[in-house]
């Protein structure tokens, strides 16, 4: 799945709802194995055995349940939440597992009433005598009569299997069948099932959504199933590990397409009894994971291209913004087959945008789900960057298509093997059809650093995570699973050298194509090719280096001390956090790491080599001595950054290193590697390891700095101090400091788009426009205040925009900002009449930058009222929007407190849209004042977060540490920009 921005920039980490030990306890599982197997006289010394030691190590092996679901609770199989609240079991007993499904679905789309019948046979085998079938259904009504199970040998349903009860246990969106007669172990059964569900409108399982062509509504029916919404759709065992075979069939009104994982079969067959409706009968796919079933009913239009059966679908209106993804798709696709040396093995892929959608997109095997915003690109209407984003989240998806569909994790605990690895080959993918773009390079200031600063929060969690509830699966899929996975990778690659990191890939993938994997089974694939083509000590294990970076929280700062005398250094390690911990941390658990240690001098300038020339091995400090260093040049470690940890200095390297970027060649210290110490010394100083004046001082050199990444990282870094700063009396003295900084590149990048600009100076120029305006720069104001004037003076503003693209959200925030109810009613006009996603997008941020209070208010009264224009999935970026202004700070945050039980209501439990509120609403909060009220709201609707728990927990860390920085740093800063602005 690929996030939308919104949701992955709202959900941070902490460990509130995780944290629990892995692996079983011993006396549930124990107690109660011994139990089972005792009263149904199982006891079989060998079975026995087999079974207990896979329950005692790894949960994911759990006994067969036959006493029906009473016999969980009063065995100690519930765990406590971090609420004290009942933890319940939630996984299926393993004694069945599915082989084959056959599936029908009828939605009732156009005729009104939004249900849907079904009907699915599952083919299951049974591991373990068993009296039960248990499966998971959630959301829908089964039709006990109709109900049966069969014996099943030689290609036939045999013998009826006669059913003692069925039962509901809603809390586990379990469904419970029964038994008179055993179900016997080896055998096959086949359980056939018909249920009436409804197509809801919370965008997860099988959902409605609807737009309007010439003001007549259009509907489509559209699935999102991952990660665990499939038992929403049909009953089925949804697991990630239980793959089956799914042959579907879907029936349709005439007037309309379907579409699925596979290609149809054969014609459309007519519906008994309903003669507006079509039957599509698609082929038998794959053993594949129920999250990644999907099929779609909708009026679209389809664009194929010309080799490669990939085929891409829209609202007809849209159709032609897709050709942009036409374009790149197949060749990504083509890419990845080579990178990975394994053909994709459908024989068709799908690439449907959907107007409503609350992920950023899906990788459903073979037939990929995303937003509009995130497929669609029109030329000279979508920004530069819309145009990355719509690769990026191709390449990511199709990336998954081997990474998650062909290789899954066994369970969501390793979501990070799925998402860690789109998430980095994404940019390998989009960099293979795009190379100007220089997104390996991007990577650093957009991912790495990104997580950095959630990853140094002491609510921060492991990579892998022990996870059972659907509210914390949810959960996981954040910029940890995402970031900070794709970050580690990126240095695995480093560290291996690329040829062995990919051969190690695709071994690992063809040693469990169509299977479930572990981190375990990658680590050995990764370690056998490396010992192989020697990269790696005999004696070393990836595993050893890796588990030090995927089950320990949080990432290393490495302090180097130099000694100018003998020309020796000492490496010393320690876990970065932004508070440091008040809990007084014993050596034995503090956290130590495998760190691949590379550096460059002022002499050697070698920015190219990023295979370690050395290890920290879990060590607390090294010492490397014959260095011929001489005392007076500078050494900067961590070439490339491609090691995940930040550095930090003595005071004499880092005034060298000042020194250096002052000079006219400070360009010798690569691009990367600048923005990296920008980003490591003013985080250093945030944390209170570096002295605020010497972080500064690694900023002036801006002032003549004109590349992307540099600048990114510094805005970065702004946009902290911004916040911090906007309500103190120093905070004129910083607008000072910034407008000097960006004189220069100012100039150089100019107020006026230019489409044959790099990417990178596309982005800078952005970048530069929006901070300098913030800042009230004259010339940006004006230029962004005049054009905004001459787009409403312009006859039909809705098909003439006279602003580029890529300056229209500086131009629409900053006209607005200054503006009033005029320009603000303009724009709403704007967007409720734009057919394109991406304008839609960049109008509802700029709304949100008004400075009238009463436009906010309403604004946000519009956020919760049904037909007011603003879609479900947008609320959390127009929050976003309206808490990011310091007018509208506390009314987003008052909002979220006198509406909750309205918000409840109306989102349901669309968990994504949630999170995402919650932690819009209160990411301003940096008052002892505020913090006070968000700690009472949190107290008195305790246990309500749902999936928004760990948000509501970051956002009272992220405001308590910033109250503690305000106290500790402000002086210093004041007083340092009092001698820099004079
Ligand atoms: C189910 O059993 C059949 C027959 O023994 C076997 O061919 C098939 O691979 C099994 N399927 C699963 C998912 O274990
Ligand atoms: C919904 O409409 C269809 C088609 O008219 C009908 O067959 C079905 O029974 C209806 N379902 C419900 C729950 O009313
Ligand atoms: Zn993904």
């Amino acid at each position: 799945m690929t996030q939308s921005r919104e949701v992955l920039a709202m959900m941070d980490t902490h460990t509130t709802t995780f944290g629990r030990k892995r692996g079983c306890t011993v006396s549930p599982c124990g107690t109660f194995l011994f139990g089972a197997a005792f009263l149904v006289s199982l006891v079989v010394t060998g079975l026995l055995v087999y079974h207990l030691a896979p329950c005692l190590e790894d949960k994911l092996v759990k006994p067969c349940n036959d006493f029906g679901n009473s016999v969980f609770e009063g065995r100690g199989l519930f765990n406590k939440d971090a609420y004290g609240k009942k933890k319940l079991d939630v996984r299926l007993p393993k004694c069945i597992v599915p082989d084959s499904y056959e599936l029908s679905l009828i939605p009732f789309i156009q005729v009104g009433n939004f249900t849907f019948n079904g009907e699915v046979k599952i083919l299951v085998n049974v591991t373990w005598n068993t009296w039960n079938v248990t499966l998971h259904a959630a959301d829908m009504t089964i039709d006990a009569h109709f109900t049966n199970i069969r014996e099943y040998s030689n290609a036939k349903a045999g013998k009826i299997i006669k059913i003692r009860g069925q039962s509901n246990d809603t809390e586990r969106q379990f469904y419970t069948i029964s038994t008179s007669e055993k179900l016997k172990s080896g055998k096959q059964y086949v359980v056939h099932l018909k249920f009436t569900g409804f197509l809801n409108d919370n965008l997860q399982g099988f959902y409605r959504s609807s737009y309007t062509v010439g003001g007549e509504t259009r509907w489509i029916a559209a699935s999102q199933f991952q990660p665990t919404d499939a038992r929403r759709a049909f009953p089925c065992f949804d697991e990630p590990a239980l793959k089956a075979t799914f042959k579907i069939s879907i029936a349709r009104p005439k007037n309309m397409t379907s579409i699925s994982n596979m290609p149809r079969t054969g014609e459309p067959m007519p519906v008994a009894g309903l003669s507006t409706y079509v039957w599509d009968h698609y082929e038998r796919s794959v053993p594949m994971s129920t999250y990644l079933v999907a099929f779609i009913v909708s009026d679209f239009e389809m664009l194929k291209s010309e080799v490669g059966n990939f085929r891409v679908w829209a609202r007809s209106d849209a159709i032609e913004q897709a050709r942009y993804a036409l374009n790149i798709g197949p060749r990504i696709l083509q890419y990845y087959e080579n990178y990975f040396k394994i053909k994709f093995p459908l024989p068709k892929i799908d690439t449907v945008a959907l107007p409503d959608f609350s992920a950023g997109a899906m990788e459903n095997w073979g037939l990929i789900t995303c937003r509009e915003v995130a497929m669609l690109y029109q030329e000279g209407v979508s920004t530069s960057s819309n145009q990355q984003r719509v690769a990026t989240v191709i390449s990511h998806e199709l990336a998954h298509q081997w990474f998650g569909n062909l290789v899954t994790p066994s369970w969501w605990s390793e979501l990070w093997l799925n998402e860690g690895f789109a998430s980095y080959m994404e940019y390998i993918g989009v960099n293979a059809v795009e190379p100007t773009w220089k997104v390996l390079e991007q990577f650093v200031v957009h991912d790495l650093h990104n997580v950095f600063g959630l990853d140094a929060l002491e609510s921060s969690h492991q990579i892998s995570i022990e996870v059972e509830h659907p509210d914390e699966i949810s959960e996981l899929f954040d910029r940890i699973s995402y970031e900070k996975a794709a970050s580690i990778i990126r240095m695995m690659d480093h560290f291996l050298t690329n040829e062995v990191f990919k051969q190690g890939l695709t071994n690992y993938l063809n040693a469990k194509a169509y299977k479930s994997a572990e981190q375990n089974d990658l680590w050995d694939a990764l370690t056998k090719q490396a010992h192989n083509d020697k990269v790696l000590d005999p004696k070393i294990t990836v595993k050893e280096i890796m588990d030090t970076w995927t089950l320990q929280t949080g990432f290393p700062v490495i302090t180097v001390i130099r000694d100018y005398d003998t020309g020796s250094v000492t490496l010393t390690q320690e876990r970065f956090m932004l508070r440091n911990s008040t809990t007084v941390t014993t050596s034995s658990d503090e956290p130590l790491w495998w760190v691949p240690i590379t550096y460059t001098t002022e002499s050697q300038l070698d920015f190219n080599t990023t295979q370690p020339s050395q290890w920290m091995k879990a060590e607390k400090s090294i010492t490397l001595s014959n260095l011929n260093w001489d005392p007076s040049e500078w050494v900067i470690f961590n070439v490339q950054e491609t090691g995940y940890y930040r550095v930090n200095y003595d005071r004499k390297n880092w005034q060298l290193i000042i020194k250096q970027l002052n000079k006219e060649s400070f360009r010798n210290i690569s691009t990367i590697n600048r923005a990296q110490l920008i980003n490591d010394a003013l985080n250093l100083a945030r944390a209170g390891r570096l002295d605020y004046a010497i972080a500064l001082d690694v900023t002036s050199y801006l002032a003549h700095e004109t590349e992307y990444l540099p600048w990114r990282a510094a805005f970065t870094i702004m946009h902290y101090l911004n916040t911090m700063l906007i309500k103190m009396p120093s905070y004129d003295r910083f607008r000072v400091y910034v407008l000097k900084l960006l004189d220069n590149v100012y100039k150089q990048v100019g107020f006026k788009d230019n489409p044959r600009d790099p990417q990178l100076t596309v982005f800078t120029r952005i970048d530069v426009l929006t901070w300098g305006c913030k800042f009230g720069h004259e010339d940006c104001v004006q230029n962004a205040v005049r054009q905004f004037y001459n787009w409403r003076n312009t006859p039909s503003p809705d098909v003439n925009n006279p602003i580029s693209p890529n300056l229209k959200a500086v131009v629409y925030c900053t006209a607005i900002r200054f503006g009033g109810q005029i320009e603000w009613d303009f724009a709403w006009q704007r967007y409720l009449k734009t057919n394109v996603g991406s304008e839609k997008d960049l109008l509802l941020h700029a709304l949100g930058c008004t400075r009238e209070t009463w436009l906010l208010s309403r604004y946000l009264d519009w956020l919760i009222t049904e037909n007011s224009g603003i879609r479900k999935q947008d609320v959390g970026r127009v929050l976003n929007s309206i808490a990011s202004n310091p007018v509208g700070q506390p009314l987003a945050f008052n909002f979220l407190r006198n509406k909750w039980d309205h918000l409840r209501k109306y989102f349901g439990t669309s968990l994504l849209i949630m999170n995402n509120i919650v932690k819009s609403a209160t990411k301003g909060v940096n008052t002892k004042y505020d913090l006070k009220d968000l700690l009472e709201f949190t107290k008195e609707h305790l246990g309500e977060f749902g999936s928004a728990t760990r948000s509501m927990q970051q956002s009272i860390e992220q405001a308590e540490a910033n109250i503690r920085w305000v106290e500790a740093n402000h002086a210093t800063i004041q007083d340092w920009l009092k001698r820099n602005t004079a």
